[in-house]
């Protein structure tokens, strides 16, 4: 696929906005298929390992979208969570970046904390992401330079706040034996902090730091599409999303992520997160 410039990226600016319109009624059909799943059996099963659960919903819902973008832009490209889209070893063109279902565990367990997320990628660079939180019926939608929506609401720029006062949110693994981070790095974190949250959704928890309810969000490992939409959100709201070693995210392979206010970000960075060996 060429890459645009000239006339192609005039063409491609236009077509944000047509594509932004489809994206949204897309999902929101989609949230409501998942929302007549509910009183229906699951057909649920694992993938890499006993707790990587997959159900037909997540499934279905991947297909939905990619026949529905498929078939009104075939060039464009898809890469997906549960393998329908495209295998993609560059980010040129039009890419979207789908998790059906992020939250799975949650989805199959309480019915609630679990959103769609899709960032749609120009060329490598984040233009729109949605984040669509289906049972409150709460659509998070952030557009490169236009700001950041819940609905129609228009969501402040992220506010600054110190470790002292900062929720932040952090998985309870990372602080116990695990193969990723040594237990130490975090836990002085944990006590310093006013409190720590885990919700079980990568999209929820960045959505949460957008929205101020979290102050920031740490985790070793999470996929392109965990991430896709709700690092822009963050960043469109002045905040700042890097790996655990402050560097850029790579959309097309895993990355440990750290979203933060920037000056909690500078904080946590300094006095945290460098301090120990990894
Ligand atoms: C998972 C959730 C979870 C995160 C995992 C992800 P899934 O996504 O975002 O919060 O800790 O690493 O895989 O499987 O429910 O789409
Ligand atoms: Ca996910
Ligand atoms: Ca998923």
């Amino acid at each position: 696929m060429m890459k645009l410039n000239g006339a192609g990226a005039l063409r491609m600016k236009a077509d944000i906005t047509e594509i932004n319109t489809y994206a949204k009624q897309w999902i929101k059909e989609a949230g409501e298929r998942i929302r007549a799943s509910f009183p229906k059996t699951l057909d649920i099963q694992t993938k890499t390992n006993a707790n990587d659960l997959v159900t037909n919903i997540d499934r279905e819902t991947e297909q939905f979208f990619i026949e529905k973008i498929k078939g009104t832009y075939p060039d464009h490209r898809i890469l997906g969570e549960e393998g329908y889209g495209d295998k993609l070893d560059e980010l040129e063109g039009v890419v979207w970046i789908i998790d059906p279902i992020d939250g799975t565990i949650n989805f199959i367990h309480q019915q609630r904390n679990f959103a769609i997320s899709i960032g749609i990628y120009v060329d490598g660079v984040g233009e729109i992401g949605f984040i669509y939180d289906v049972v409150h019926d709460e659509l998070y939608h952030a557009v490169k330079g236009k700001g950041v929506h819940m609905n129609e609401e228009k969501l402040p720029k992220l506010k600054n706040r110190k470790v002292s006062e900062a929720i932040i949110a952090l998985n309870a693994t990372w602080i116990t034996e695990n193969r990723r981070l040594k237990p130490e790095l975090l836990a002085p974190l944990v006590r310093a902090a006013r409190g720590t949250r885990s919700y079980g959704s990568a999209a929820m928890e960045l959505v949460y730091v957008a929205t101020g309810r979290l102050d920031a969000y740490i985790t070793p490992r999470l996929a392109p599409w965990d991430i896709a939409a709700g690092i822009l959100m963050v960043k469109e709201l002045g905040g700042v999303a890097t790996n655990l070693r402050g560097g850029p995210l790579n959309m097309l392979e895993e990355n440990s992520v750290f979203v933060a206010s920037s000056g909690l970000h500078a904080e946590i960075m300094k006095a945290y997160l460098k301090s120990g060996e990894w």
